[in-house]
């Protein structure tokens, strides 16, 4: 089995024989015996496990808050962890110049303490390290909190005693405490000397983590019986749920030509390995109107781990990228050691988690159209919560208008049908047609009898149904300017 090796506390923690489909958390609790890191769902839900994970980019550190319950340890390796035990007891965090000697706790975790954000305190570790990744990222590069932020960092962690209202006030004080920062010289300086000295052995292949495409695609070819994983936020729930095993396993988020978003005169290209979150915020630049929906998807720590390839290959039909990115007329490059071919989206997917990726091919980056000057665009999630939660029915539309006319539709649905489906009756009834309310109930009526929705615990087909229908109306109000659209004052006649 593959050694580990991380920066923990200031120093260099190397753990030998660690199998590949093991997790951070049972590296945490069980190897280390660090049990201040908890484990409630297990499945990346209740955000008690969170941990961070410091990377390396471009000479400066990021922080990103994952759960561990869901990460395989090895994908650690080479990076620095912190756990809401470390906080003060790392050498490395440090009060910041200038200001005076810092507490016995870290400012998140004296925040919370002086805010009153914790009872049972068991989602309290979890907070206190989505804060943490906040205050690095946030108040030590000297911007403020505001509470949407706030919400948006704890938007993975669940408490079910407090309430919010205290833990949101923490967060919007933590800058007032005497500051405490990662010293990221010395950091980056032990990161580099642990690369230097941390060679994984050629003969060890159970954790595949290569680096370049080449590399992955004849890793890909030379072990076609390895899991491929990506941010493990859908494999992870294979192995903590399911009880999976992976003898092998194959990672892809290190390769380079995954990791880069790259902008062309007409698209935008994802990378495969991009983490979900900055995904997001590559379309959210071009499109500012996906912004509510990009924070819509899971969770934040879910959004760190999670890559844009992964959702997609993954093809969940209650998955939300990809009705976002078949009504944006997004194209998929697939890499195989013969060569690349490209491919819209909807032609991905044959069946229910099914797609047309040959066994020696990868998915390699995603093409997503720049907006037209007259695009109008609006997607909608509809689930039983707001923030990390799965879709019962998603609806993304867009259609390009000119002179008042509907000159091109795309319409993507989830939730509808076992893949996400491309609405190809729905665009017909707008294709050609002046924008306005008859041709809006057609639409609607057609995206009701288009698809047979499945009855499942998150809603039965005939709400499915309705609710497309409704979204459909809602579009057309909103594009007239409506923001507060009360769908009581409509009367749309239901097919049967
Ligand atoms: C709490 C929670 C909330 C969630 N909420 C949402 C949500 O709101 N909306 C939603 O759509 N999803 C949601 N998900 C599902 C999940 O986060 C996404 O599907 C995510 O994008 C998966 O990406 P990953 O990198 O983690 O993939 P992984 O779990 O690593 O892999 C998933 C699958 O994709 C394959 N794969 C990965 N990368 C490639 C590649 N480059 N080429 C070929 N195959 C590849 C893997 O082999 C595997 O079969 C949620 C998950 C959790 C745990
Ligand atoms: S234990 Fe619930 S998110 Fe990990
Ligand atoms: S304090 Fe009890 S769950 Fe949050």
């Amino acid at each position: 089995m593959r050694s580990l090796q991380f920066i923990r506390r200031g120093q260099p923690i190397a753990l030998a024989n660690v199998p590949p489909d093991r997790t951070l958390l049972q590296v945490l609790r069980e190897d280390l015996g660090h049990t201040g890191t908890k484990e409630g769902c297990g499945e990346g839900d209740c955000g008690a496990c969170t941990v961070v994970v410091g990377e390396a980019a471009d000479g400066r550190m990021t922080y990103r808050a994952i759960n561990a319950c869901i990460c395989l340890a090895h994908s650690v390796d080479g990076k620095a962890l912190w756990t809401s035990e470390d906080l003060a007891l790392d050498p490395l965090i440090q009060p910041a110049k200038g200001t005076g000697p810092g507490g016995d706790l870290h400012p998140v975790q004296q925040a919370l303490v002086d805010h009153h954000a914790s009872q049972c305190g068991f989602c309290t570790p979890g907070f206190v390290m989505s804060l943490f990744a906040l205050y690095q990222n946030q108040v030590c590069r000297g911007q403020p909190v505001t509470r949407e932020q706030a919400v948006r960092d704890l938007s993975g962690n669940l408490c079910r005693c407090t309430g919010y209202r205290p833990i949101l006030d923490a967060a919007q004080q933590m800058h007032t405490l005497p500051r405490m920062q990662v010293d990221e010289t010395e950091l980056l300086q032990k990161m580099e000397l642990l690369a230097q000295g941390h060679k994984a052995p050629k003969a060890d292949l159970t954790y595949i983590s290569p680096t370049t495409l080449d590399a992955l695609l004849a890793a890909r070819t030379a072990h076609p019986q390895a899991q491929l994983v990506a941010g493990c936020t859908d494999a992870g729930l294979w192995v903590t749920k399911q009880h999976r095993q992976f003898g092998q396993v194959l990672d892809v988020t290190r390769v380079a030509e995954l990791r880069q978003i790259t902008e062309a005169a007409d698209h935008t290209a994802i990378g495969a390995a991009v983490r979900l979150q900055d995904a997001f915020d590559a379309l959210v630049q071009r499109r500012p109107q996906l912004h509510t929906f990009a924070t819509r998807f899971a969770g934040l720590p879910v959004r760190n781990a999670g890559t844009l390839g992964g959702n997609i290959a993954n093809g969940s039909p209650i998955g939300d990228s990809m009705p976002l990115l078949i009504a944006l007329r997004a194209r998929v490059v697939l890499a195989s050691p013969r060569g690349e071919r490209t491919l819209a989206l909807e032609d991905l997917y044959t069946g229910y988690r099914q797609n047309v990726l040959a066994p020696d091919e990868v998915l390699a980056r995603i093409l997503v159209p720049h907006p037209a000057h007259n695009e109008l665009l609006r997607a909608y999630k509809v689930s039983k919560r707001f923030d990390d939660d799965i879709s019962a029915v998603c609806l993304v539309l867009c259609l390009h208008l000119e002179d008042g006319a509907v000159r091109a539709a795309s319409i993507g649905a989830g939730g509808v049908a076992a893949v996400p489906a491309r609405a190809r009756q729905a665009e017909d009834a707008l294709t050609g047609q002046s924008w306005n309310e008859t041709a809006v109930q057609q639409a609607a009526q057609a995206l009701q009898t288009e698809f047979t929705p499945l009855s499942d615990m998150r809603a039965s087909s005939a709400y499915r149904r309705t609710v497309l229908a409704r979204l459909v109306q809602r579009f057309w109000l909103e594009s007239l300017g409506h923001t507060e659209v009360s769908l009581e004052s409509f009367r749309l006649e239901e097919s049967a």
